[in-house]
């Protein structure tokens, strides 16, 4: 069995509706660890060596936050300048992430369709990841596009609230227990694009 760590971070968890859902439908699972930057580093001093810990403890690493600025929210960044160490995570001795999982879960206040080349926004979701994705690259971990839930600012239904809160329960499982075609995953726009193909034994 896999073990998953979630880095969750959203700066104003009690207004959260889609992160808090989506966490909720995975705390409390075998093999899954919740990490809540901002309750833990309300001031932002990072415990590097208890980062690198959990990093190391863990197989699939997971940032889980609201976009922000087409980015993430600060302590993310802030996490990646300090905890990526050289001859930790990259450099000729820095092998610790070596073949881990990497991937980003994101909810959007603006709809699927501005997230395109030729839409309003003018970048897709996976292409605004990519800093995410090189940083992989770079320090050895298997990338994998992002999973996406979009249009959070029109309000979402109950309905999809729950399909979307099913649909991360079911990958996160997935990948805990090896059921995941990767090689499939990693061609996606969005690791939620068609969760029936990527899960095996479906
Ligand atoms: C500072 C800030 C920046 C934001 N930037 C974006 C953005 O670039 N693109 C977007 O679609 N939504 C953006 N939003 C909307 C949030 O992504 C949205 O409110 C959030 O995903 C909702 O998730 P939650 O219910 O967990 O808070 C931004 C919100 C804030 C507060």
């Amino acid at each position: 069995m896999n073990k998953v760590l979630i880095n969750f971070a959203h700066p104003a968890k009690s207004r959260s509706k889609v992160n808090k859902a989506l966490r909720k439908a995975v705390e409390g699972l075998d093999g899954i660890t919740i990490n809540d930057l901002y309750a833990t580093y309300p001031d932002f001093m990072i415990d590097i060596e208890r980062e690198k810990q959990l990093c190391e403890d863990h197989d699939i690493i997971i940032f889980q936050h609201p976009l922000y600025w087409y980015s993430t929210p600060a302590i993310i960044k802030e996490w990646l300048d300090l905890v990526l160490e050289h001859g930790w995570a990259y450099g000729s001795d820095g092998k610790a992430l070596t073949g881990k999982i990497l991937f980003q879960s994101i909810s959007a206040g603006a709809d699927a369709s501005t997230y395109r080349t030729d839409g309003y926004n003018g970048f897709s979701l996976r292409e605004l990841t990519s800093p995410l994705q090189a940083t992989a690259k770079l320090c050895g971990l298997v990338w994998l596009p992002p999973f996406a839930v979009t249009g959070v600012h029109r309000g979402l239904e109950v309905e999809k609230t729950q399909s979307h809160t099913e649909d991360y329960r079911r990958i996160i499982i997935a990948l805990r227990d090896s059921t995941i075609n990767i090689e499939h995953a990693k061609q996606l726009e969005l690791l939620n694009t068609d969760i029936n193909q990527l899960i095996k034994g479906n």
